[in-house]
């Protein structure tokens, strides 16, 4: 019919804080105004998702989690014009309106829009579009991607190439522009440099590949689980850090490693020892430091002050600093055509009912990406 009806159909809720997922039959609502409805295809599993189901974001729980997806409009809500059903799209954590101060600045990309910090877990008009046997059901980032249908702003939605393989291409509504865009575009690494990635999981692997792309003659890694360096070296790091192998402090050992500290450093990990870490890695007048992991909510950061004249840059970013509805879209048309490739970053792919295993695997420091396919 033209007139949209609530779909039944199966998701994942974290209805506590550290409780196992549970997989439930939900009723998703048809999209209201300004809003579309979409049909996932595949979903990725990423660290922030991990956080918010800890409790350590401000989600509100009961909620779906979720962001990192791909899917097809499956229908529109009055006004929607950038979209129609039957496209492909992917979702977006940090939206776009196009009219707030961060999108109408030419550099700000961290829309007033969003709903990650803080969260209401509701969509822009107050009200959640989730019920599980008659109760409110939040949603997550305003995306909520662990579903088979979801409902999101459509500010939050970029269509994409046809062509886009859908099993795949989840990737690149997160992890892609978080991780190769903060270093291509965020920081713009140069040719030669030499960058120390904390963290050589997911969004690590993808500032990696960034790097690389960006000509850096050396790219130091550091993880404390040695499992991920066989892959981080096939992406372009060339030396494998493990703190806890050290008695110093890791900074200490890119120091002397170095001589003078990184050009750039990059924290993917989301702990705000690391990002000291990262921060006392690189160079004390030019080095620049990049924030990329989110920390866990309330948590501080404390710098030695004195010492912040020197001249070092810290920067956060999420998503590449790419304003997300006008550029995301392009790495997949760079994908499909060879200019850029995912693939290495996709570990694992499972069927969406297998949830706890893909679940299992990111605990236990196996997967780079773990895919989840509807
Ligand atoms: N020191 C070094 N490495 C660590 C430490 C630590 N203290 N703690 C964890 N790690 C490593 C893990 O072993 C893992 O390889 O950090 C990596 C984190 O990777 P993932 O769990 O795959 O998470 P990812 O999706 O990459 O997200 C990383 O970026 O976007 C943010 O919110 C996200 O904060 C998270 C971070």
């Amino acid at each position: 019919s033209l007139c949209p009806q609530t779909i039944t159909c199966r998701a994942a809720i974290a209805w506590a804080a550290n409780s196992t997922l549970s997989i439930e039959e939900v009723q998703v609502e048809p999209p209201k105004a300004g809003e579309v409805r979409i049909k996932l295809a595949s979903t990725g599993i990423c660290g922030t998702d991990d956080h918010a189901i800890k409790g350590l974001l401000s989600a509100i729980f009961p909620f779906i989690p979720g962001h990192e997806g791909a899917g097809i409009v499956e229908s529109i809500g009055k006004g929607v014009t950038s979209v129609k059903p039957g496209d492909k799209v992917l979702t977006l954590i940090i939206p776009q309106c196009r009219e707030c101060s961060s999108c109408l600045h030419p550099k700000g990309n961290f829309c007033e829009k969003q709903d990650v910090l803080p969260s209401s877990g509701l969509m822009l008009d107050g009200t959640s579009r989730f019920t599980c046997k008659g109760k409110k059901i939040y949603h997550s980032f305003r995306t909520s991607t662990f579903t088979e249908y979801t409902v999101v702003p459509e500010i939050a939605v970029a269509k994409i190439d046809d062509a886009a393989p859908m099993d795949k291409v989840s990737l690149i509504s997160c992890e892609v522009p978080t991780g190769y865009g903060a270093a291509v575009h965020s920081a713009k690494v140069t040719h030669g440099s030499t960058c120390v990635v904390f963290g050589l999981g997911g969004i690590g692997s993808a500032i990696v590949m960034g790097c690389k792309a960006s000509g850096a003659s050396r790219i130091i890694g550091v993880d404390i689980n040695e499992e991920k360096f066989p892959r981080a070296r096939a992406l372009g790091v060339t030396d494998c850090l493990n703190p806890q192998k050290f008695k110093k402090p890791v900074q200490q050992v890119v120091m002397e490693m170095t001589g003078v500290g990184a050009d750039f450093a990059f924290e993917a990990i989301g702990l705000s020892d690391t990002m000291l870490a990262a921060w006392d890695s690189c160079h004390r007048s030019y080095g620049v430091c990049l924030i990329v992991g989110v920390a866990p909510l309330n948590s501080k950061l404390s710098l030695d002050a004195p010492m912040i004249v020197s001249g070092r840059t810290m920067k956060g970013v999420c998503l590449g600093d790419y304003k997300t509805r006008d550029c995301i879209h392009h790495l997949v048309t760079d994908y499909l055509q060879n200019k850029i490739n995912i693939d290495p970053l996709v570990t694992h792919q499972l069927p969406f009912d297998q949830l706890h295993k893909a679940f299992e695997l990111y605990h236990a420091g196996k997967t780079i990406r773990c895919i989840l396919l509807f």
